[in-house]
């Protein structure tokens, strides 16, 4: 009711009022901005996002990495390819990242995500496990993979629906690029399995 009485009474105040009463509420305004900025970074929903993102963050250096190895440990040159591919892809979703990060207002930092250390720490078991040159090591490197990828699509899939959902739309179609990335992986590295390797790995003594 005190801000009505305040209105009303703008209302019939001179010129010069009106001007000082135009900057009093421009700054009102950034003050308001000030304040809806610092409630949507305190909101739980937020907190977790960033989280997660956080958490992929640090999953997409680690996948770098250990693309290398997967790459040297493939015995075709179909799937080194795919993994070379495949890692330039995963560099490009690191600087998307970042991206989403500056477009939230917050750093892009890395959170240690125990999932992908497991998975990955799996599919170095599987190089040791299988023998050099081997079609069955790319089989197993192939299903190693798509763990890894299946992992990224849970993730983003969730985050694309989550940026939607707090109105980060640009955020969203930059997680949207990365998850069709993840998917065609995927999809190739089936492709590849079935079209030949899991025939000729199933003929080896
Ligand atoms: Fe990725
Ligand atoms: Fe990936």
């Amino acid at each position: 009711m005190a801000t009505k009485t305040s209105n009303t009474s703008d209302q019939n105040s001179s010129a010069s009022d009106s001007t000082q009463k135009t900057s009093e509420n421009s700054t009102m305004k950034v003050d308001n901005a000030t304040v809806k900025k610092e409630e949507m970074k305190n909101a739980p929903l937020h907190k977790f996002f960033v989280d997660a993102l956080k958490d992929i963050y640090y999953a997409e250096d680690a996948i770098v990495s250990a693309l290398d190895k997967m790459q040297e440990a493939a015995t075709t040159e179909e799937l080194k390819d795919a993994f070379e591919d495949h890692q330039l892809q995963t560099k490009k979703h690191l600087s998307r990242l970042e991206k989403v990060f500056r477009l939230i207002d917050e750093k892009p930092e890395k959170k240690k995500c125990d999932a992908i250390e497991g998975i990955i720490k799996e599919g170095e078991e599987v190089i040791k496990s299988t023998e050099t040159g081997s079609m069955t090591r790319d089989v197993a490197l192939i299903i190693a993979a798509q763990k890894v990828e299946h992992y990224e699509i849970a993730t983003y899939g969730g985050l694309v629906q989550l940026a939607i959902t707090m109105g980060h739309d640009k955020a969203a179609d930059l997680l949207d690029k990365t998850l069709q990335e993840e998917e065609d992986t995927d999809y190739n590295l089936t492709e590849i399995a079935e079209t030949h390797i899991n025939f000729e790995a199933e003929q080896e003594d």
